[in-house]
């Protein structure tokens, strides 16, 4: 990342470019395009909103970045049917039954929900929303899941899936990613007020020539190539895991103290979000800094009750193991 810069009118740049889009591709298990846009991922969600919906869609939350989400079209003026699931429980298709009515354009939902610590079934959710309409747009945030659980991206087939650079992949924040489908595309072309920034066909004619459409983060981008190639040589199924063994070793932690927020079989492989119960998180998590280690708050509607780990991206098992055995000595002390 720290290579001299390039212009991005460059043959350079289109190889670069070229080279994120087949190894994300290659990844992920998909066909699908792959926009990238200097941003953070909140720049594709208004993307996907912006494109995939003239009218209303249906928005299903179950934390604050559900509603995040909601949010972002209702203020690009969409109509947003809400499902509200219970904060700690998985999305499940019958929380959307005989919802996705004629006029619903798009159902948009998150994937690995950031404050609650819950990852939800996208396929299932998917499969339901083409039973009910075979017109509707699948919206998947999958901000804090890409490249850490394995998301069947074939299987779910969704017209945009939506994440950033700075989780999974461990690096820097700057750079919107969308898996884009054809679905989605067709339906822009009937959708103004796509803005320009944010306009999906604009997008696609400079990336078929692998282009961005305005001026991309060429160093963030060195850095997400070499991630690209760091995820394949670790293998997919590899990288699953890891994530999967991480999330269990804090699981198995909690019960030290109050255990998880989300019910068993929801819980997300990149954020382990505990029941703070009697703990006093401030005097702890000072400790824990002090020591060189940081974890987090609670986030949103649980802010006060829970706290939270995040094990993703380049972390170990043998970092997490660290990390807990700091806090078992922490908690001691505490006692
Ligand atoms: C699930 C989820 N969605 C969306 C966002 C927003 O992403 P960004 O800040 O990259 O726009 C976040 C950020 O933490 C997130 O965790």
């Amino acid at each position: 990342m720290a290579r001299p810069m390039i212009t991005h009118r460059s043959k350079e740049y289109k190889k670069l470019h070229e080279g994120i889009v087949e190894k994300t591709r290659k990844a992920l298990g998909t066909d699908m395009d792959v926009f990238m846009v200097s941003g953070s991922a909140t720049v594709m969600i208004e993307g996907a909103v912006r494109n995939g919906i003239a009218g209303r869609s249906l928005g299903i939350t179950g934390g604050s970045f559900g509603d995040r989400s909601i949010e972002v079209a209702q203020l690009n003026g969409k109509n947003v049917d809400k499902v509200e699931v219970p904060m700690g429980k998985g999305i499940r298709p019958e929380h959307i039954e005989g919802r996705v009515k004629k006029d619903i354009e798009a159902v948009h939902w998150v994937s690995n929900e950031s404050s609650t610590g819950v990852f939800s079934d996208s396929t299932a959710i998917a499969d339901e929303v083409r039973r009910q309409s075979s017109d509707a747009l699948v919206v998947v945030d999958a901000v804090t899941s890409a490249f850490a659980m394995d998301l069947e991206v074939e299987k779910m087939g969704p017209d945009a899936l939506i994440f950033g650079t700075q989780k999974a992949l461990a690096l820097p924040p700057g750079l919107g990613i969308m898996l884009c489908s054809e679905k989605m595309l067709k339906k822009a072309a009937t959708v103004s007020n796509r803005g320009f920034y944010t306009d999906l066909l604009k997008i696609k004619k400079q990336s078929d020539d692998n282009y961005a459409l305005t001026t991309p983060p060429v160093s963030l981008m060195y850095g997400l190539d070499f991630q690209l190639d760091k995820a394949l040589a670790e293998g997919m199924p590899a990288r699953y895991r890891r994530h999967q063994e991480m999330a269990d070793l804090v699981r198995a932690w909690s019960g030290k103290l109050n255990g998880m927020f989300p019910d068993k079989g929801v819980q997300s492989n990149t954020i382990g979000v505990l029941n703070r119960g009697a703990l006093d998180f401030d005097k702890f998590h000072a400790s824990l800094k002090s020591r060189g280690y940081e974890i987090s708050n609670g986030y949103g509607g649980v802010k006060e009750k829970t706290f939270r780990i995040g094990h993703m991206g380049d972390l170990t098992t043998d970092r997490v193991k660290r990390l807990l055995s700091a806090m078992d000595e922490i908690l001691e002390e505490m006692k």
